[in-house]
């Protein structure tokens, strides 16, 4: 009784279970990255709302208030890494817990509306550290979204318009500037902080997180349960503090760089993407535009969505990888996408990019994409014909292949790709 007038009296403990069954509190279940992302967003509010004391979002003030932030504001340089860190981690992190609840099927039956909401999130978050980016006004983000905006102008019929409405304009500039700080501090972080609060609502609407199960074993009917203050909330602050204390570590220790001011006449060589969208510009190095920037991340996109509606074979939830052969499936696949992409890539730089027989959009576009299709559903054929998977594992064998190959593609674009974005070893 105590507990739970305790519970009662404090806001954030409301916002907690009171009872949860004692399998999903196993640290390795849910490796508490949900929770980590969260904080990571109040981090995120916290320094943003400081940092906006400073900040001046004109292209004549905003390097020089940045500049000013590090060199002659008591804490400044703190502030701004942790802003930084939080950011990029936020990614990072944000992105694991998908596939955590992809594994553990937690995205079926009553989570699948929270599924697509997470989806929605992530794109939040990804849109949130692209607005970001450009704020220091330096070199390297002025580049980076020149780069992306103009990525936009590809999209057949709408590209122009789309880009001028993003840039606020031809080029770059100050009102593209205001656009990125108004979304950035204001349109994303609302949105963000009131899709968390309908998330968290559809976690406690689920009975809480899944709970984990051995394949071949019923769902749990009546598991066993226990309090949410204090077993669940001390682990959670553990963990909280701990994830607090390692982007402290990385701001005083890795600080943010800032660049040369921006200047529009003046491209870096080579000019990428930052890392998150530098797979796309990776893409973009081997399939015609259209392709890179929309029918492929289209489909993608159209695929995550879909994947909770699609038709069972068997119910899933809670079991890690669907079941042994899913993890073995999963292994083939994670291989087949490790050995595949580089091979792909070079081959694609080497002869495949010099050919000339038809339109671009056909040879480099629809083409290659045609191939690349039905060796993918070749490749499921064979895991369901030869290895006897069932529909579940031989479509999170498909996830594992894509999300692999984008991973290679990203790495690729990040440290293998110099001068003229030509292939390199960077050691
Ligand atoms: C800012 C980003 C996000 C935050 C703050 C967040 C937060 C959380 C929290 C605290 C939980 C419960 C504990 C846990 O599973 O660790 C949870 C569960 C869940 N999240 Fe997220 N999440 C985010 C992004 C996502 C994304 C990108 C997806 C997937 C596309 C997603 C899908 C889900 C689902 C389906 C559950 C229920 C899992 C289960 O029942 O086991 N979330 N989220």
């Amino acid at each position: 009784m105590a507990d739970q007038a305790r519970v009662r009296k404090f806001f954030f403990l409301h916002m907690r279970p009171n009872r949860l069954p004692v399998a999903t509190l196993r640290f390795t279940h849910t490796f508490g990255l949900g929770g980590m992302s969260a904080v990571l967003v109040i981090l995120l509010i916290l320094t943003g709302a400081l940092m906006m004391l400073a900040y001046e979002p004109t292209p004549d003030r905003a390097h020089d208030s940045i500049l000013g932030l590090q060199t002659e504001t008591l804490f400044g340089p703190l502030i701004r890494g942790l802003h930084y860190w939080s950011a990029n981690l936020l990614i990072a992190v944000a992105l694991l817990h998908l596939l955590r609840v992809f594994f553990t099927g937690a995205k079926d039956g009553p989570r699948k509306l929270n599924w697509v909401i997470g989806l929605t999130m992530l794109a939040c978050v990804l849109a949130s550290n692209f607005t970001g980016y450009l704020l220091p006004w330096d070199q390297l983000s002025y580049w980076a979204v020149t780069i992306c905006t103009g990525m936009l102008g590809y999209v057949p019929g709408v590209g122009g318009w789309l880009q001028e409405a993003a840039r606020g304009g031809r080029d770059v500039g100050p009102t593209t500037l205001i656009i990125f700080y108004t979304l950035h501090t204001t349109v994303v972080p609302v949105a963000l902080a009131l899709l968390m609060g309908f998330h968290f609502w559809r976690v406690r609407k689920a009975r809480g997180v899944v709970v984990p199960r051995q394949a071949g074993t019923p769902v749990p009917a009546d598991p066993e349960f226990t309090r949410g203050w204090p077993d669940l909330i001390l682990r959670e602050l553990v963990v909280g503090t701990v994830l607090v204390a390692v982007v402290m570590m990385l701001a005083i220790f890795f600080a943010p760089e800032l660049g040369t001011p921006a200047n529009p006449g003046m491209s870096p060589n080579p000019a990428k993407a930052p890392w998150y969208f530098v797979g796309f510009q990776e893409l973009q190095i081997h399939f015609h535009p259209m392709f890179a920037i929309l029918v492929i991340p289209l489909v993608a996109v159209a695929g995550l969505i879909w994947w909770p509606y699609r038709r069972r074979e068997v119910d899933q939830t809670g079991v890690l990888f669907g079941s042994g052969a899913g993890r073995r499936t999963a292994g083939i696949a994670a291989l087949l996408g490790l050995i595949a992409t580089p091979l792909l890539i070079i081959a694609d730089e080497m002869w495949l990019q010099t050919t000339t027989w038809a339109p671009s959009v056909i040879s480099h576009g629809l083409l290659p994409f045609l191939i690349l299709a039905v060796a993918v559903v070749g490749f499921r054929m064979i895991l369901r014909k030869q290895l006897n998977a069932t529909r579940e594992d031989a479509d999170q064998a498909v996830f594992v292949l894509m999300g692999v190959a984008f991973a290679v593609l990203t790495i690729t674009g990040v440290w293998f790709r110099g001068a003229g974005m030509a292939l390199v070893w960077p050691w």
